[in-house]
């Protein structure tokens, strides 16, 4: 994510010290941005003295010594709290008293990043999505230390890079991992209850609820190793509220080595001689996995709102800019009936008996006055 990073604050004009411990990193990292820049010429996004002038602004460098006049530091290593800790106490005897110190964290709060800071009003939460250059969404994160003035000046200066921001409340998975959970979690429980296969439940989700990718070849995507560990750590900073609940295929899918792509095989194989499974196409069942997978993720984006995580308009958008979902979710309640959500939710509610799809009360309110 780091170079992701610095190619974007460069192309933006900035000076930018790029630093890994890792000199091979460095030098992966300087190699590919060639690569990058030497495309972005092909295709005539760039003339070849851009590329030149992005490539002159960033250095790369093993000591954080060089960080001495930055303005801003984004941090982007490894998703480790100790790690953090040790780099962000080091990193306040280098820089400046001004200067913004930032944090791409996923899963760690921002609040627990800043302990470690001497002038923690300085800390922020500046999240980008994967990958960085290309993905327009950005997550700004104060935390209960953050001035106001450092929250000001990290969402202008990322609005000026041409990146849509969104301000978020320090919770787990902020909105997009937070409000996306569903997507992945109740495909699963509508898979582990044998009610359709993952073929079937991913032609549902693209031919009929017009997603781009279906949850199980997005899963296959992201990688089941990475993305059971998201939803295991955000179960857990919940409070192992069940709404949150991981999934046992998706375990043993991790477990098996069956990743994804990257290994080959995860719900999907990816051998060049497999096989792909058929999806049903069954209309009636595709409106029903459609129609339950997405009450739900509309639950969580009421959820978001309700506990103040960030304005409705923002949860639109970050599920629109940062997972490219169709429509805003709140957008497509509304569009939908929110009678008719709340309706299929208290009848999952009322049929499990579990406290996973008990409706949100802001739905309930504006349902019933
Ligand atoms: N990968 C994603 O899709 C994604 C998306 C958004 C946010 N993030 C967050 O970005 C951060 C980095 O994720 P990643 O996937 O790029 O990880 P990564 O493992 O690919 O890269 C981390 C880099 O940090 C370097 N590093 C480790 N310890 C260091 C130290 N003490 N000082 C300097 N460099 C050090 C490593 O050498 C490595 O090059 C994490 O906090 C993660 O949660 C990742």
């Amino acid at each position: 994510m780091g170079s992701g990073i610095a190619q974007v604050a460069a192309q933006n004009g900035h000076e930018t010290i790029l630093v890994d411990v890792n000199q091979d990193m460095l030098n992966k990292a300087e190699s590919d941005l060639d690569k990058v820049l030497a495309r972005l010429v092909e295709k005539e996004k760039i003339s070849a003295d851009e590329k030149i002038n992005i490539q002159g602004r960033i250095s790369y460098s093993t000591d954080m010594a060089d960080f001495k006049n930055c303005g801003l530091v984004i941090e982007a290593i490894v998703e480790k709290l100790e790690v953090k800790h040790q780099v962000f106490a080091k990193m306040e005897t280098i820089v400046s008293n001004e200067c913004i110190l930032a944090s791409n964290t996923s899963s760690l709060s921002i609040a627990s990043i800043g302990s470690s800071l001497k002038n923690a009003e300085r800390i922020i939460g500046i999240h980008f999505f994967n990958p960085a250059p290309l993905m327009p969404l950005v997550e700004i994160i104060p935390a209960v230390q953050t001035s106001e003035a450092s929250l000001k000046m990290a969402k202008s200066l990322i609005d000026g890079w041409g990146k849509t921001t969104v301000v978020c409340k320090d919770t787990p998975g902020f909105i997009v991992n937070r409000v996306a959970r569903p997507f992945y979690g109740e495909a699963l429980r509508i898979y582990e209850e044998g009610i359709a296969d993952f073929a079937t439940i991913d032609w549902a989700m693209t031919e009929i609820g017009g997603f781009k990718m279906g949850p199980f070849t997005l899963m296959d995507y992201i990688g089941n190793d990475v993305n059971y560990a998201v939803t295991e750590s955000v179960f857990a900073a919940f409070y192992y509220d069940p709404r949150f609940k991981p999934s046992f295929t998706q375990r043993r899918h991790a477990e098996a080595g069956f990743f994804g792509r990257k290994s080959g095989r995860g719900f999907f194989n990816y051998a060049e001689s497999a096989i792909q499974p058929e999806p049903m196409k069954d209309e009636v069942l595709g409106q029903k996995i459609v129609d339950r997978i997405l009450s739900m993720l509309i639950n969580e984006a009421f959820d978001a709102v309700f506990m103040q995580v960030a304005s409705p308009e923002d949860v639109d958008k970050a599920m629109t800019k940062g997972v490219n979902y169709p429509k805003g979710l709140l957008a497509w309640a509304d569009e939908i009936g929110l009678e008719k959500v709340l309706f299929q939710l208290e009848d999952l509610f009322s049929e499990y008996g579990e406290d996973r799809y008990r409706p949100n009360a802001m739905l309930k309110r504006k349902v019933r006055g």
